[in-house]
């Protein structure tokens, strides 16, 4: 095999080792996929200026994120059954993160329970809350990431609809595979020699413990209708009393919607339009970064995820306004490729290329990188 040397690497090398419904759930956006387009694209549109001269001898490449120390500023971000894409993927991403110095968040519906996790690495970890029309077993979610010691609650705003991927459709996604899945399957020997011999199979946070879900396929006709459309600001309001810790909103694109939680006294945000995967035809992330900082960067700290895929990105959103990014689909392909070993790989890649931008830039620490650091194509 040759040398992996970039996030790219990883992706080629997940397509070929994972089944394809899998792979093609976590390469999709929704719809006419525009959006997940440009998450990556638009970050190319943003120059980053070369600047020679300055001593580079001593870059350091760490910073506080999410109100923590981080060896780069970057957080693994909650992608729903990474515990498919590689057995107990969620507990091999996290230790990979807690190894390189770097929050894990876990998503609701992992496979592997936040129990499960947090016995695992033995290290607070960020929960990500999907709201569900069910608030009992909400609410429960919350208590039990409290229980477990869980450093920040990551509230997901932007799926109170599903957007549709249409891969998932007709791969008729299911962790219960149809014939035409099998035989795909049967050409991944590595992918079925591992989960054949995990005990990490069903969505450890639901299973058992939402009303009526026992198996997996009660969990399948739960989980079609726990999308609540009614959502609102109230309901974080609710959450934050429940929780009583840090919270972080995910899913805020817009500037006005930045400010009301900023008015709530929210602390952090993510940008995200959740990888392209649910408003077809928003911008991008990195695009409406620097409107929602003029607004309320000096209120609040910005975290922004969709579409990071280099070292460079996490220099172009700090650079923007971010105090740093979340890693979603960079874990996923390298989870996905090597297990825990790759998403640890992935990182010294970034890491690395966050260092050589940051010198090449000639800037030494993250508190340098400034919006006068960049500059659009026509500038
Ligand atoms: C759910 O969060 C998804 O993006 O699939």
């Amino acid at each position: 095999m040759t040398a992996i040397t970039c996030v790219e690497d990883f992706r080629q090398l997940f397509q070929r080792r994972v089944p394809k419904m899998f792979y093609d759930y976590c390469e999709s956006g929704s719809y006419t996929e525009s959006t997940f387009r440009k998450n990556t694209s638009d970050f190319d549109t943003v120059n980053i200026r070369q600047r020679v001269g300055v001593d580079i001898s001593d870059i350091d490449t760490s910073g506080v994120m999410g109100g923590a120390q981080a060896a780069i500023p970057a957080g693994l971000a909650p992608i729903g059954m990474l515990g498919i894409q590689h057995p107990a993927g969620e507990i091999e991403a996290a230790l990979a993160a807690k190894r390189f110095g770097i929050p894990f968040t876990l998503s609701t519906m992992s496979i592997c329970s936040m129990e499960d996790v947090a016995e695992a690495t033995k290290t607070p970890f960020w929960f990500q809350l999907y709201v569900v029309k069910d608030r009992d077993f909400v609410r429960d979610l919350i208590h039990r990431a409290k229980a477990i010691g869980c450093s920040a609650l990551v509230v997901t705003m932007d799926l109170p609809m599903l957007g549709q991927r249409h891969k998932d459709v007709k791969n008729q996604l299911s962790i219960r595979p149809n014939l035409r899945n099998m035989l795909n399957i049967a050409t991944k020997p590595r992918w079925a020699m591992g989960m054949a011999t995990t005990k990490y199979r069903s969505f450890g946070n639901v299973i058992g413990h939402a009303k009526g879900v026992e198996d997996l396929s009660s969990l399948l006709v739960w989980a079609a209708e726990m999308v609540d459309p009614s959502l609102d600001w109230e309901d974080i309001e609710w959450i934050r009393k429940e929780w009583g810790g840090p919270i972080v909103l995910k899913g805020i694109m817009d500037a006005e919607d930045a400010v009301i939680a900023s008015k709530m006294g929210i602390e952090t945000i993510v940008v995200s339009n959740h990888g392209g995967r649910q408003l077809d035809g928003a911008g991008s992330t990195i695009s409406l970064l620097p409107q929602i900082a003029d607004k309320v960067g000096d209120k609040m700290e910005l975290i922004v995820d969709s579409g990071v895929r280099t070292g460079a990105d996490i220099f172009r959103a700090r650079a923007l306004g971010a105090s740093g990014v979340l890693l979603g689909r960079a874990m996923v392909y390298s989870l996905g490729a090597m297990g825990g070993e790759g998403v640890s790989k992935m990182l010294e890649i970034m890491r690395k290329e966050l260092l050589i931008t940051m010198g090449l830039a000639g800037v030494t620490s993250l508190d340098a990188i400034t919006r006068d650091c960049v500059y659009k194509q026509d500038s």
